[in-house]
This record gives structure tokens, sequence and C-alpha cells, in this order.
């Protein structure tokens, strides 16, 4: 996820979070340590690891691969990562303006979701990099879509591979048909999608940018489609999940009627935590990044929740990733978020767990 993060300098001294690399979980290994805050992993089926580098509170949110070498190279390019606000001959409908989501699709493309920037018209976008040609072939502009005041987050997929579904902080749902570019926003009036509680992390609540005693909130956040294609997941960021059936959701697009009423389909489905990331295995079971209590859940297709783990390592885990050998790979990118100037100090640990299954076939390539 991503809410709006305000830089500030970090003044206190971080917590101790190096000698957390040691602390014991069995199974729970180190496989990267990275200088820069790492958001999101994607790894493609040959291996190619794609990195969303985001929580940063100097440097702007950029895309890379990492190579085989360990070191990153801007991806797909340096020009797509090469906006900046304060020239004008930066184009933000050709360069990233503020990537949060981003995940390797059913289709082996790479997609983007650039959360765009108030005011500036191109930078809420949704890209699609073609793998092979390392190019952006396919590209969505979404900036007269979502709400004025606030951001994209993620992205996620029908099983047809049509339909892209994206969620709306403002607290709404984004459903685009990916052949003709038409989208809807949805769910804007239901509970299901607000904001109904702030976020929380490590034992507390998130202050806001608004002054002492503020609050951060960030709605409809963390999505997921059920691996058969039945069902889509949402939460807002602060937790309480609800799934709809695909075939209301994807009605939306030709069905005014529906559009309107989509929350009258939502079925509560798991009271889950304050979330950074979830990501979905082949039997359906969602993975939630406990952001309060430092944990990952494992909530099964018929809504049983538990605690797969929880670990002091796991600060601020976001968009995971899961492969074939079945392992759960998870960013833990070091965020501490709040009003007074977050942000992740080093060492960033990529982390992975196994679990018993592999990649959902319609979500990973
Ligand atoms: C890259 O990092 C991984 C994980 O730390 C390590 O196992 C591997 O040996 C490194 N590769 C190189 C070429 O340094
Ligand atoms: C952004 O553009 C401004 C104005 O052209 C320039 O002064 C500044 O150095 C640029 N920043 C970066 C990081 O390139
Ligand atoms: C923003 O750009 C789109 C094309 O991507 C255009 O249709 C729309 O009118 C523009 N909106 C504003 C407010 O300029
Ligand atoms: C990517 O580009 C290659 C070469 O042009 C093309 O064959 C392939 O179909 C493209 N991939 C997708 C997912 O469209
Ligand atoms: C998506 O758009 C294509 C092209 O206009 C159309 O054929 C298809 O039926 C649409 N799909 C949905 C689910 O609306
Ligand atoms: C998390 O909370 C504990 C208990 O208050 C504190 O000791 C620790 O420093 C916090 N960690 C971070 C990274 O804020
Ligand atoms: C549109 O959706 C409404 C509400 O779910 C439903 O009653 C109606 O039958 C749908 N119309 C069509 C043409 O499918
Ligand atoms: C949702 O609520 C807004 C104001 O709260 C209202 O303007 C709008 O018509 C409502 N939309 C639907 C689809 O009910």
């Amino acid at each position: 996820m991503g809410f709006g993060l305000f830089l500030g300098l970090l003044s206190i001294c971080a917590p101790s979070v190096a000698n957390a690399a040691s602390a014991s979980v069995p199974g729970l290994e180190v496989a990267y340590s990275l200088e820069r805050a790492t958001q999101g992993i994607s790894i493609s089926g040959n291996g190619r690891k794609f990195l969303s580098q985001r929580y940063s509170t100097t440097a702007a949110p950029q895309i890379v691969e990492l190579l085989d070498d360990n070191s990153t190279v801007l991806y797909p390019n340096a020009e797509w990562n090469s906006y900046n606000s304060s020239n004008p001959k930066s184009n933000p409908r050709t360069t990233f303006v503020n990537v949060d989501g981003a995940r390797l699709g059913p289709d082996g493309r790479y997609w983007v979701v650039d959360g765009g920037a108030t005011g500036i018209n191109g930078s809420a976008k949704l890209v699609g990099v073609n793998l092979t040609t390392n190019a952006v072939d396919k590209l969505y502009y979404l900036d007269d879509t979502k709400a004025s005041d606030r951001g994209l987050d993620d992205v996620r997929f029908s099983a047809s591979g049509e339909i892209g579904y994206l969620s709306d902080i403002a607290g709404a749902l984004i459903v685009l048909n990916l052949t003709s570019g038409h989208n809807v926003r949805v769910l804007t009036n239901s509970t299901t999608a607000e904001a109904l509680f702030p976020i929380m992390y490590n034992g507390t609540l998130v202050p806001g940018s608004d002054g002492l005693g503020s609050v951060s909130t960030a709605g409809l956040d963390q999505i997921e489609v059920s691996p058969d294609g039945t069902y889509l997941y949402y939460q807002p960021c602060n937790g309480g999940m609800h799934r709809i059936k695909t075939s209301y959701v994807d009605a939306v697009l030709t069905n005014d009627t529906m559009a309107a009423t989509l929350g009258d389909y939502a079925e509560p489905f798991a009271l889950t935590p304050s979330t950074g990331g979830t990501t979905i295995d082949a039997d359906g079971n969602i993975y939630a990044s406990d952001t309060n209590m430092l944990a990952i859940w494992k909530i099964t297709p018929a809504g049983h929740c538990s605690i797969l783990f929880h670990s002091e390592k796991l600060l601020w885990t976001d968009l995971m990733w899961i492969t074939a050998d079945k392992k759960l790979w998870l960013p833990a990118s070091q965020m501490r978020p709040g009003g007074d100037g977050l942000m992740a100090t080093g060492p960033n640990y990529i982390f992975t767990y196994p679990i018993d299954a592999g990649p959902s076939p319609i979500d990973h390539v």
C-alpha cells in the first residue's frame, strides 16, 4: 500500500533492526539485503526479479530489475524513472510520477500502478511493460477516474486477463477493461471500501499529517482474486476483508445499475488487521502482512484466519510474492509510518518463508 507519505528528518535513533535479522523464526530466511527500501518484489517464471522501491526520505520512488550479480538497474529504463516535478520538461505521461503497486501479471507483463499526483494530468496510470522487449506497450490513464485528492494503489486481474481491478485509497475500486480501456469507479458509497478506522503500526495508531493528534487512514487498498477467478477480495488498509463475485464486479462495465449498487453484493470475509500487503496462493489462501503486530496471517478460502508467524523483522512488509518452489517472498520495507517523518533506514531485507502451495496461476506468471 502507499498512503500519503510526508518527508521529514528522521531525528530519532532507529531501533536496532539489524539485530533482528538474527532473531529466529524457523524457515524465515534473508534472501536479500538491499540499500534501498523495497516495497515490492515480483519474480518471473524464468527468475527475473523486479523491485519497487518506494519508501525513502530523500529519493523518488523507482522500479528496478535486480540482476544476478545483485546490482540493480532502473526498469524499464532511466527515462521512465526520471520524473522531476521541478522540471517543466518532465512529462508525467511518460514517466513514473508516484510508483505504488507493481507486479507481474498473468499475461507476463510487468504492471506498474502510478498513483499519480494531485492536479497533474497523465500522472495516474496503469503501465504495462513487455518483458521480451522491455518496453512499455500498455498504458491506461486514470486521472479522470480516480478521486482528485488521493491515489491509485494496486492492481489484480480477472481469470480471463481482460479486466484489471485497481484499488483507490480514497475508498473505491476501479474496474478497467484492458481491451477497450473503458473503466468505472465503484464502491464509492460502500462502507466496505472505506477507512472506518486509522491504520495501526507496531502497536499504535499511525499519526497523520494534519498536526498533533491527527491519524492516518487509507480506504480500499489490498485486493486479490481467487485462483478460480470467482471472487474478488478487498479491504481498506486498516483491515476488514470483504469479497464479491467477479461476475458482479465485471458487470459494472456494462450495467450502470450494478455499478451503483455493487456494494450490496459484498460479503464479509475475514476480520483482517492493518495490512501492508497481501498475496494469494494456488490453493486460494491469502497471506496478509499485519503491520501492527508484525506478523503474517493466513486466511483460508473458507475464511479461517491464523497467524503463520510473527517477527520483529517484518517491519512494514508490503507487496509479497509467491514462487513455484512454494516460497513466500516478504519485502520488509522498514517503513516507519507517521506524520512526523517515518521512514526506512537500512538494512532492508527481503525474506523468504516456506508455504504449502505455489502461486495462483491467474495471478502470477
Ligand atoms: C546475491 O545475494 C544473495 C543473497 O544474499 C547471495 O546468496 C548471492 O550469493 C549473491 N550473489 C552475488 C553474485 O553476489
Ligand atoms: C529537477 O529539475 C530542476 C529544475 O530543472 C533541477 O534544478 C534539479 O536538479 C532536478 N532534480 C534532479 C534530481 O534531477
Ligand atoms: C487529462 O488527460 C486526458 C487524456 O488522458 C483528457 O481526456 C482529459 O481531458 C484531461 N483532463 C484535464 C483536466 O485536463
Ligand atoms: C511482448 O513482445 C513480444 C515481441 O514483440 C511479443 O511476441 C509478445 O506477444 C509480447 N508479450 C505480450 C504479453 O504481449
Ligand atoms: C471489453 O471490451 C471489449 C472491446 O470493446 C469487449 O469486446 C468486451 O466485451 C469487454 N469486456 C467486458 C467484460 O465488458
Ligand atoms: C516497536 O514497538 C516497540 C515497543 O514499543 C519498540 O520497542 C520498538 O522500537 C518499535 N519498533 C519500531 C521500528 O518502531
Ligand atoms: C444490471 O444489474 C442489476 C442489478 O444487479 C440487475 O438487476 C439487472 O438484471 C442487470 N441488467 C442486465 C441487463 O444484466
Ligand atoms: C454516492 O454518494 C455521493 C455523495 O455522498 C452522491 O453524490 C452519489 O450520487 C452517490 N452515488 C451513488 C452511486 O449512490
